[in-house]
């Protein structure tokens, strides 16, 4: 493998935005761009899904108040109430709707770190007590919290604590190295 960290890079190719991609659990009190939150939304739409179902629902929060009560909501992710923005995802109760969701939710991290805005995914399911709150009828699922905001602190040199490619990557057969 080539090391393309080291290599020039004109902008942030698909490559070096999940290399450098990291959780972000803090941000600055400042608001998104329009553009860029409809960037956002829009690359969870264009995901492609199992069968092109599109099981997913993607609710757009940008109300202080709203977010405050998410953040209150949310036990493993408090920090969602100093976001500017969160997007609540809620899928159909299809076979398909957890690895839809998620591949559509990595398209909007992506998307939004290649704009130089952090974010995370919080809580898996289990989040009831969110629908009441939206107005999320009971035939959905709520599978995450995204909050987004601009990183409080320099973030995105891709340090991350991975695992070594010779222990999940394999050559042609299981158990042969890969490098
Ligand atoms: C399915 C899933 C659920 C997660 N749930 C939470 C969560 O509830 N709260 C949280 O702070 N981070 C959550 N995370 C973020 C992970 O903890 C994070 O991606 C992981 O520790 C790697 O961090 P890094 O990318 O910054 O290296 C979740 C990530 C995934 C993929």
């Amino acid at each position: 493998m080539t090391n393309r960290a080291s290599e020039p890079q004109a902008s942030m190719d698909v490559f070096e935005a999940v290399r450098t991609l990291l959780a972000v659990r803090s941000y600055q009190d400042k608001p998104l761009p329009d553009a860029v939150v409809r960037r956002i939304v829009e690359a969870g739409r264009l995901t492609g899904s199992a069968m092109n179902g599109q099981p997913w629902h993607f609710i757009v929060i940008r109300d202080g108040e709203t977010l405050r009560r998410l953040g209150a909501l949310a036990s493993s992710g408090p920090y969602v109430a100093q976001a500017p923005l969160a997007i609540v995802v809620a899928t159909e109760k299809t076979r398909f709707a957890v690895s839809d969701a998620s591949r559509a939710i990595q398209s909007m991290f992506l998307t939004a770190w290649a704009d130089g805005v952090g974010s995370n995914w919080v809580g898996f399911g289990g989040l009831e007590k969110v629908k009441t709150v939206l107005d999320i009828p009971a035939s959905l699922d709520v599978l995450a919290i995204l909050p987004f905001g601009y990183p409080a602190r320099a973030v995105g040199r891709g340090k991350k604590q991975r695992k070594p490619l010779r222990e999940v990557a394999h050559l042609e057969r299981y158990g042969r190295p890969f490098e």
